[in-house]
């Protein structure tokens, strides 16, 4: 408690009792100023090609990669718990360097997309992840020059064909994550060329070469060597997520991203006060591995931290949290 500047010198007691509104846990759930929903939260999935059975993830404890007779049911079980979408991820059995399989309507993505959209009904908005490196043979975001740096422009014109593949799949909201210039205008564009006008996207604007991405780079079965520092962002760098996100919001996203989330709240926090549209944060594999990993041992007490964790994202500003948590989280707080 605080010594009010209204106490009289020879009367030191805290005028201000905030702790008034904590004594008990009815009074603070009345006070809590943040609070979670099953409606904001996105489950990312990963569907496998060719697997015969799901395939546990070691780095991600309790993440699979599906099959697409097992992505069936964790759909109805994700659409009986409540929360508001899935964003799917594909893992191919072949890549190449130019991530074919992106943009063939019988790759995997696109093919989970179907099983998706029909298990899902109106009881989730299904997603996709719109990006090359799941694709390719080298693993990057985008297709490679003769010196082995990323194109921006040739990425671009496969991501507007990976756009209109994942449109006609049933694609109800596109994550354009692979951080080229000019993505979110391009396929925009492409979209509108092709009729397909109603589809929103999500721009993951604000996205930080970072390390927490590690545990995906396993459920994707990434072939990366290097990393992806010359188009995703600097964790350093706060002005410049601030200004990704004009620039995604200028060329028509419909929804902003900032990726990942806990060490980049600032970031958040900036986007949520600026931004017309809405701002989700991406809650990534390496946050997952972590708080998954110390629980194991006993460090922390699990479902505390999961939930914490989240909470801080809702405070920070994200209107709606991808989590690998989604499904446990939403039976929690329902
Ligand atoms: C790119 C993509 C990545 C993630 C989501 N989309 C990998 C990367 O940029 O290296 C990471 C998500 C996570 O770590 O949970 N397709």
């Amino acid at each position: 408690g605080s010594i009010s500047p209204r106490s009289a010198a020879n009367a030191p007691r805290p005028i201000d009792r905030p702790r008034r509104l904590r004594a008990t846990p009815a009074m603070r759930r009345l006070v809590s100023e943040t609070r979670l929903h099953p409606a904001d939260l996105v489950l990312p999935m990963f569907v496998r090609e060719g697997a015969g059975a799901p395939m546990p993830i070691s780095s991600m404890p309790g993440v699979v990669q599906h099959t697409t007779e097992s992505l069936k049911s964790a759909i109805a079980e994700a659409a009986s718990a409540g929360i508001g979408g899935v964003m799917l991820f594909g893992v191919p059995e072949h890549k190449d360097a130019v991530g074919s399989g992106a943009t063939d309507p019988d790759g995997i993505l696109n093919v989970a997309t179907r099983i998706a959209v029909a298990e899902a009904g109106d009881a989730l908005v299904v997603q996709t992840d719109l990006c090359l490196d799941e694709f390719t043979d080298h693993g990057h975001c985008g297709v490679l020059d003769e010196r082995g740096y990323v194109d921006n422009d040739a990425s671009l014109q496969r991501y507007r064909d990976m756009a209109i593949a994942q449109v006609e799949a049933g694609s109800q909201l596109l994550g354009l994550s692979g951080m080229m210039d000019g993505q979110v205008a391009s396929v925009r564009d492409a979209l509108d060329e092709a009729g397909h006008t109603g589809t929103p996207i999500l721009g993951y604007a604000a996205k930080y070469a970072s390390a927490f991405y590690g545990p995906f780079r396993e459920a994707v079965q990434s072939s990366l060597e290097g990393d992806r520092r010359t188009y995703q962002l600097d964790p350093a760098n706060r002005r410049e997520g601030a200004r990704e996100i004009e620039f995604d919001v200028a060329e028509g996203a419909d929804i902003v991203m900032v990726k990942p989330a806990m060490s980049y709240l600032d970031v958040l926090a900036d986007a949520a006060a600026s931004s017309p549209v809405p701002v989700w944060a991406y809650q990534v594999s390496g946050e997952y591995a972590m708080i998954e990993a110390a629980a194991a041992h006993g460090w922390i007490d699990r479902r505390r931290a999961i939930e914490e964790s989240v909470v801080g994202i809702r405070r920070a500003g994200a209107d709606a949290v991808l989590t690998y948590w989604a499904v446990e989280l939403a039976g929690w707080i329902r």
